[in-house]
């Protein structure tokens, strides 16, 4: 088989500026030894995140300049709405600004102090609206999630009696939804099966619950559906996402992700009196049901960028150069967890480092670590960000994993910067038993990450 290649050329471009790991030193220090912190001009390959980061096509900047700006029932918003039918066949559209809005409307209007939310495993945003509105969020993700090395292939699925014993735990009564994350981000962006879906349907209708998904990253769930499953090698990826929509009673999105944007999302259902309650709502905060936080021109954006991400070219490439650069670091030695996920690399710093405890956050020492090495920015996800506190002793508890995530922004790097990445993770692995552990210095009460200041121990 021949190289899989960008399926793009480059009619645009941005420059990224290389640094001398003298001034990265400087830079790091003055940003508290927080990479979050970092101008981003700063930075030579962002891997912070894949969300809003995405390049767009030639076409979707063609639909920037048709957006018709009308305040309600634009031209644009109805082609937007006409896609996302074509793709997930709900009834009701609802445009928000990005997925967090729609996460907010949706567990207003559906939960209540009493309620109970299961999920595959809820990503932060999701778990933090569900809380917000004093309810519980469950995760509820088969235990070969936990576990890097596990080459499940469908490692984000459900445990499905994971599933029924929270329903008879709680009572039926108390869940207002069930929802699937495709894919799961917090457990390394993996898919979920066909088959895994159906089985949680069948149990939602066993007990006559909605099924929602969030559905961020669905075209790169059904990639894996038709490259790992049996019985979709030949089906095309748009009707792979039709049929598993077809078994969900609804979604929240961030297009951010698989709508290749830089702002949008939205909210989807086909119980009519929801969607009448949520519309309420989102004149509240968001605007008007045809607009929803956005300008016409996000809406044609997204649309575009809807169509543009069922592109089998465009998936075979996405995936291909996901999975380089996770089999190039492991081939070298590096912990990672397996398999490669769609949209991000994780490295098990807990692994690479395990000379570093994990309250002197092995995490945050190879983010800044792969900053001084090569300007590069990845994340911590580890006891940086999810460290608890015990109730009783009031000390901190680390998190169940150490992870540094990689994150791929949509047709934005080039294999050779991949390469490059390859190379510094390398010279960090060889020299990996120098890597000293970090104390925190300052700190926010909540999402600590964001801000807080750390120091090296000696
Ligand atoms: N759900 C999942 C699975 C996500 O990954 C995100 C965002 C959201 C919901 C919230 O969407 O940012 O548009 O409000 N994930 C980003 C990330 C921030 O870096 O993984 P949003």
């Amino acid at each position: 088989m021949k190289t899989i290649i960008e399926p793009f050329k480059i009619k645009s471009v941005e420059p990224i500026r290389m640094t001398t790991r003298q001034q990265r030193e400087g830079i790091l220090a003055k940003a508290g030894l927080n990479p979050f912190l970092i101008h981003a001009d700063d930075v030579l390959i962002d891997l912070l995140t894949d969300s809003g980061t995405s390049a767009m096509s030639a076409q979707q900047w063609a639909g920037v300049m048709q957006g018709d700006e009308a305040y309600a029932c634009s031209r644009s918003y109805y082609r937007f709405e006409e896609t996302v039918k074509d793709i997930m066949g709900f009834e009701y559209v609802i445009p928000t600004h990005q997925g967090r809005a729609a996460e907010r409307i949706l567990f207003s209007i559906m939960c209540d102090e009493n309620s109970v939310v299961p999920n595959n495993t809820h990503f932060d945003t999701t778990r933090a609206n569900i809380e917000f509105r004093g309810a519980k969020a469950v995760d509820v993700v088969i235990d070969e999630a936990h576990v890097p090395s596990n080459l499940h292939p469908f490692k984000g699925n459900v445990d499905v009696d994971k599933l029924r014993a929270v329903i008879e735990e709680y009572g039926p009564q108390r869940i207002p939804l069930v929802m699937i994350t495709i894919t799961n981000n917090s457990g390394g962006g993996q898919p979920v099966s066909m088959e895994n879906i159906k089985a949680v349907r069948a149990v939602c209708d066993e007990y006559s619950l909605p099924l929602y998904f969030d559905a961020c990253r669905f075209a790169e769930n059904a990639y894996f559906i038709k490259l790992r499953e049996e019985g979709y090698a030949d089906r095309s990826v748009k009707e792979i996402a039709r049929e598993m929509f077809s078994y969900a009673d609804g979604c929240t999105m961030s297009a951010k992700k698989d709508a290749l944007v830089n702002i949008g999302g939205f909210l989807c259902t086909n119980d009519d009196v929801l969607a009448r309650q949520e519309k309420e709502l989102l004149i509240l905060t968001e605007g008007f049901p045809t607009y929803g936080g956005l300008a016409g021109r996000d809406l044609e954006a997204m649309a575009q960028g809807l169509k543009e991400i069922l592109e089998e070219d465009y998936l075979q490439y996405r995936l291909a150069s996901t999975r380089y650069l996770g089999e190039r670091i492991a081939a070298a030695g590096v912990p990672i967890m397996q398999p490669p996920g769609g949209h991000a690399i994780y490295i098990d710093a807990a692994a690479m480092l395990p000379h570093i405890p994990p309250l002197q956050y092995p995490g945050q020492a190879l983010t800044c670590e792969l900053y001084l090495e090569g300007g590069i920015r990845g994340v911590e996800i580890g006891s940086v960000m999810f460290a608890s506190k015990d109730p009783e002793t009031g000390e901190e508890v680390p998190a169940p994993m150490e992870l540094v995530r990689l994150a791929i922004p949509r047709r934005v790097y080039t294999q050779s910067h991949i390469d490059y990445v390859i190379e510094v993770i390398e010279a960090l692995h060889q020299r990996r038993e120098s890597i000293r552990g970090m104390r925190i210095v300052e700190e926010a009460p909540f999402l600590r990450h964001f801000s807080a200041r750390f120091e090296w121990i000696d």
